[in-house]
């Protein structure tokens, strides 16, 4: 996990990231103001957003991640959502110049960024930047959380918020669920203290990134020279654009009766959809070699008898 320091103070246990976004995007309401997200976004979590009732401006990403030079007419903003460590789903690593003019606009206009950094543990090339967080952390919110890291059954995860904001935050969190589950909070912590933790992560981080090898080697044999793949230096997912293979609906169907999840980036994304249509999230971390092997081969003989 990443090792920032701060207070105990601005720590909050939260009931997964979720649980965070939603709080923090309610304490930062005011009418008419608007949050920049990333497009393509997890549609859940834009919900999460829109939900409060904000007016959403989506920012085209591209592979370094959000663009930065496109903000910066924007105004009347409560807060710039963003996945700096590993785009969500694109998987582009945020340059430090552009987390710099983050910081920037959030300083001149007044803002705050909602740093939510769900996979980072998971780095597999290069080094790590600095998170946002460390950037200023009078300006940003940062959410982890345990999902990948162990599981998204534990519904556990850890915001790191500004001192101007904790006491409305933590009024909301009581008014919400009074305090996430003790009990597992207690074995977690547990898990923690005795090095359990970052011997599982070093652990997985070797397991996923065979994995990940294996499935780019698949896709090689496969597929050849059909394909091109983003986001693989990081997380828990690479997103595979095929040259020649639009994802239609009656594709999906079909890969879907075969057991095999893709998931189009077209569902993610906010506008220009169809700049996306050759391209799917493929997962690896759950599956076994044999499975990802297959699932592969699946593929192949679904999109080329189309
Ligand atoms: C972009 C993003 N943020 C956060 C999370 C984790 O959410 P939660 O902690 O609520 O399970 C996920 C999914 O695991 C995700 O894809």
């Amino acid at each position: 996990m990443r090792g920032i320091r701060c207070s105990p103070r601005n720590i909050m246990i939260v009931s997964g990231s979720t649980q965070g976004l939603s709080l923090i995007s309610q304490v930062l309401y005011k009418n008419n103001q608007k949050v920049i997200v990333e497009d393509p976004i997890h549609k859940g979590l834009l919900k999460v957003i829109s939900t409060v009732g904000y007016s959403v401006v989506g920012i085209q990403v591209d592979d370094k991640g959000i663009n930065t030079n496109l903000i910066k007419s924007i105004k009347d903003v409560s807060f710039i959502y963003t996945t700096p460590s590993h785009q969500y789903p694109l998987g582009g690593i945020l340059p430090i110049q552009r987390r710099l003019e983050l910081i920037k606009y959030a300083v001149e206009n007044n803002c705050y960024i909602v740093e939510d950094d769900y996979d980072s543990e998971f780095r597999y090339e290069g080094q790590p930047i600095s998170s946002l967080y460390e950037l200023n952390p009078n300006k940003v919110i940062y959410i982890g959380s345990f999902s990948k890291i162990l599981s998204p059954a534990i519904r556990m995860g850890f915001m790191l918020l500004p001192d101007d904001i904790i006491d409305d935050y933590k009024s909301l969190k009581m008014y919400s669920d009074v305090h996430t589950e003790s009990i597992s909070q207690y074995v977690l912590a547990e898990f923690i203290k005795n090095g359990d933790l970052e011997k599982h992560i070093f652990k997985m981080k070797k397991l996923y990134n065979r994995k990940r090898k294996y499935l780019i080697d698949i896709l090689n044999i496969e597929f050849t020279n059909e394909f091109k793949i983003k986001g693989q230096v990081a997380g828990l997912h690479i997103v595979v654009h095929f040259y020649n293979v639009i994802f239609t609906e009656k594709l999906i169907n079909q890969i879907y009766k075969a057991n095999i999840r893709v998931y189009p980036i077209q569902q993610y994304a906010i506008e220009n959809k169809a700049e996306y249509d050759h391209e799917v999230v493929l997962g690896y971390a759950h599956l076994n070699f044999d499975e990802i092997e297959q699932g592969v081969r699946m593929l192949r003989k679904i999109i080329h008898t189309n």
